[in-house]
């Protein structure tokens, strides 16, 4: 199994760049790769790809219990633990990650979330209001103590891109996500604020990448997923984004190609966000009536 994992590691390393290595130069820090599946792991590894140099980052326990450790030792990847909602902690990691790739930083992926109340499956008119607000500074406001932290301390380069991960649930009544839509529609609003005046004060671009569903640790702790993952791929034009396309779409993202996109909230759905009805939705409906 681990020798599996290894081979898997390596195969997705020597994946060649696929849009010409247009992350050549630049250094980047990854929030959030938990194992695999997470989708951080896929940006880091599509980053190293396109050219990027990148320190990953996550917090001692999920560097303890995950596998973001092998990430690391198999390609060569600094790997520093850091807690998000932590500014000395996020602000010690930039002084370390700018010593270690030689520069101020050009972008950062912000795959950072948990809900308790999701994880113990606690319904939203019962919620603890400790773990409430809990996933609110994990899962969003770690994204303003990263971005000012990052203003503070000059961070950032010229022209950097801070790209952060949510879910359409954040505009949207969506039974069952529970606290975290809550999270999502203050960190979307975050990158609005921060785009705002990072944009202003250094060209600096915040931008939310919104994905489809994806089979990970963070995404099986809602309990509907597996059903409505298949609801989601059903309902979306061009089928579910997978976790590679959500790579792609931060890369592109912290590419120079997109310099002046920001503040914007970008749907990696296959098209979810703007269907309602399909002929295959009615037909299930006709069956059912019938
Ligand atoms: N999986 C999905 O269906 C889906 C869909 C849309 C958006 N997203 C978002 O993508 C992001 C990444 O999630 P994922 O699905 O890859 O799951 P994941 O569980 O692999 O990633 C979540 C990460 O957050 C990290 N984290 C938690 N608390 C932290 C803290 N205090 N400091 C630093 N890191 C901390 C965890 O260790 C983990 O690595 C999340 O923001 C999630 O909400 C996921």
């Amino acid at each position: 199994m681990y020798v599996k994992k290894k081979l898997y590691l390596c195969a997705r390393f020597e994946k060649r760049s696929i849009m010409g290595n247009i992350l050549k130069g630049k250094r980047g820090i990854i929030f959030g790769a938990l194992d695999e599946r997470s989708l951080a792991w896929h940006v880091a590894l599509r980053c190293v790809s396109e050219g990027a140099r990148i320190v990953l980052t996550n917090t001692e326990s999920a560097i303890t219990l995950g596998t973001i450790a092998e990430l690391s030792e198999a390609h060569g990847l600094p790997l520093i633990a850091c807690d998000a909602t932590k500014p000395e902690e996020i602000s010690a990691l930039f002084t370390r990650a700018k010593e270690l790739l030689g520069g101020q930083i050009d972008f950062i992926l912000h795959a950072v979330a948990q809900s308790t109340n999701l994880r113990r499956h606690r319904s939203y008119d019962d919620v603890s209001y400790s773990y409430f607000q809990q996933t609110l500074d994990v899962s969003a406001l770690s994204l303003h103590k990263i971005l000012q932290t990052a203003m503070k301390t000059d961070a950032i380069s010229e022209g950097g891109s801070v790209v952060a991960l949510s879910y359409i649930a954040s505009e949207r009544y969506f039974y069952g996500y529970n606290d975290m839509s809550d999270a999502k529609a203050m960190l979307e609003s975050i990158a609005r604020q921060m785009g705002g005046l990072y944009g202003r004060k250094k060209g600096v671009r915040v931008n939310i990448v919104s994905q489809s569903p994806t089979p990970t640790k963070a995404g099986s702790s809602w309990k509907e997923l597996e059903f409505f993952y298949r609801y989601s791929d059903h309902l979306s034009p061009l089928g579910n984004a997978d976790a590679d396309d959500c790579a792609d779409t931060c890369v592109a993202l912290f590419s120079d190609l997109m310099r002046k996109v920001t503040m914007q909230t970008i749907y990696c759905d296959g098209g979810f966000g703007r269907t309602i009805l399909t002929p295959e939705l009615m037909e299930d409906y006709r069956r059912i009536e019938n």
